[in-house]
């Protein structure tokens, strides 16, 4: 599979401040890719270098196969771009569909299209019936919605998006999942996600890399991550009775890490849970706990991304 974004040694200082520090990365074409990190990391000024909107002091990128110093015209082309503050590429006093519209034909939308995709898209959003408001007169959100829609209107290879569901319900939040997942699966189009949602990142991204200082701490896909960090597990056990008597055994097993009580459930942390879950069920059954629910809570990217920022490096 060819690699649709490749960064070389990309680095961006903004005076003594190294922003984005010797970045190498290679996200192949189809990838839904999430870069994880916390306030300052370097994530938008990243965005920016790719989107061409910053020009980088060292290093460079590729964007399907175009520079973005020497080529930048071509990425912008193929590219559709979400920026962290996505409200201010809307024009506030042109309805939701007449900026749509706007931006179709900058972008060469065969005409008789236009109109077909904008209804999708707004539809989809839960926005068409906003379709003739005012921009500058929608909610935070709902402009959020409308800037999404627009960076995915002209169907680019590769898009862009920083912090797509930051003003987002978790309504809304989902839908804009879906169709990212949706339109990554129809058009094969790359994704290049920025986001603090880290259980979002979880289930729609299928690679991630965790950046900290502009440098890149870790990267790899989604799910190798997760297993090569985690022996360990967390499950949570539903029973109906006595808490404290399922929290005794359970805390008694000494394969048992952590045990925390809650409402109607114990979260047990279980070294090696292929071999040892079977017999922590087995000895809180013998003792007549009744067991309603034995489910993994998993290890969440959160664990992960803790776990990293915490170390400096895994
Ligand atoms: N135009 C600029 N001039 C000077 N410093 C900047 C500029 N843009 C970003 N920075 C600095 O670069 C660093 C990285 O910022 P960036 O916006 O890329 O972080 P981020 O990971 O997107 O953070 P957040 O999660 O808060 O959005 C920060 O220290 C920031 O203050
Ligand atoms: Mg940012």
């Amino acid at each position: 599979m060819l690699d649709e974004v490749i960064i070389s040694g990309l680095t961006k200082n903004f005076g003594d401040l190294v922003a984005v520090d010797h970045m190498e990365l290679n996200i192949p074409e189809g990838t839904i890719f999430g870069l994880l990190g916390p306030n300052g990391a370097g994530k938008s000024t990243t965005t920016r270098l790719l989107s061409t909107l910053l020009r980088p002091t060292d290093g460079t990128a590729s964007v399907g196969g175009f520079d973005i110093i020497d080529d930048p015209v071509n990425v912008r082309e193929i590219t559709g771009v979400l920026p962290e503050e996505g409200n201010h590429t809307i024009y506030p006093t042109l309805t939701a569909y007449d900026n749509l519209l706007y931006f179709a034909r900058l972008y060469d939308v065969p005409e008789d299209e236009i109109h077909e995709r904008i209804e999708e898209l707004l539809t989809f959003m839960e926005l068409w019936d906003r379709k003739d408001d005012k921009a500058g007169e929608l909610s935070t959100g709902n402009r959020q919605r409308l800037a999404l829609c627009r960076a995915m209107l002209h169907r680019p290879r590769v898009l862009l998006l920083d912090e797509p569901s930051s003003a987002l319900d978790p309504v809304a939040a989902k839908r804009v999942r879906e169709l990212i997942l949706g339109l990554s699966q129809k058009y094969k189009q790359t994704f290049f996600i920025n986001s603090h949602n880290l259980p979002e990142v979880q289930r729609v991204c299928d690679r991630i890399a965790i950046i900290d200082e502009g440098k890149i701490l870790l990267q790899g896909p989604t799910q190798e991550l997760r297993s090569k960090l985690h022996a360990k597990q967390e499950f949570r056990i539903r029973i109906v009775g006595d808490v404290s008597k399922a929290s005794s055994i359970a805390k008694s097993m000494n394969f048992v890490e952590n045990v925390e009580d809650e409402f109607d459930s114990i979260l047990v942390t279980v070294d090696n849970p292929t071999e040892n879950n079977s017999e922590l069920m087995q000895a809180l059954l013998s003792d007549g706990v009744k067991i309603v629910e034995f489910a993994e809570e998993g290890a969440t990217l959160e664990d992960l991304y803790l776990e990293v920022i915490k170390g400096g490096s895994a």
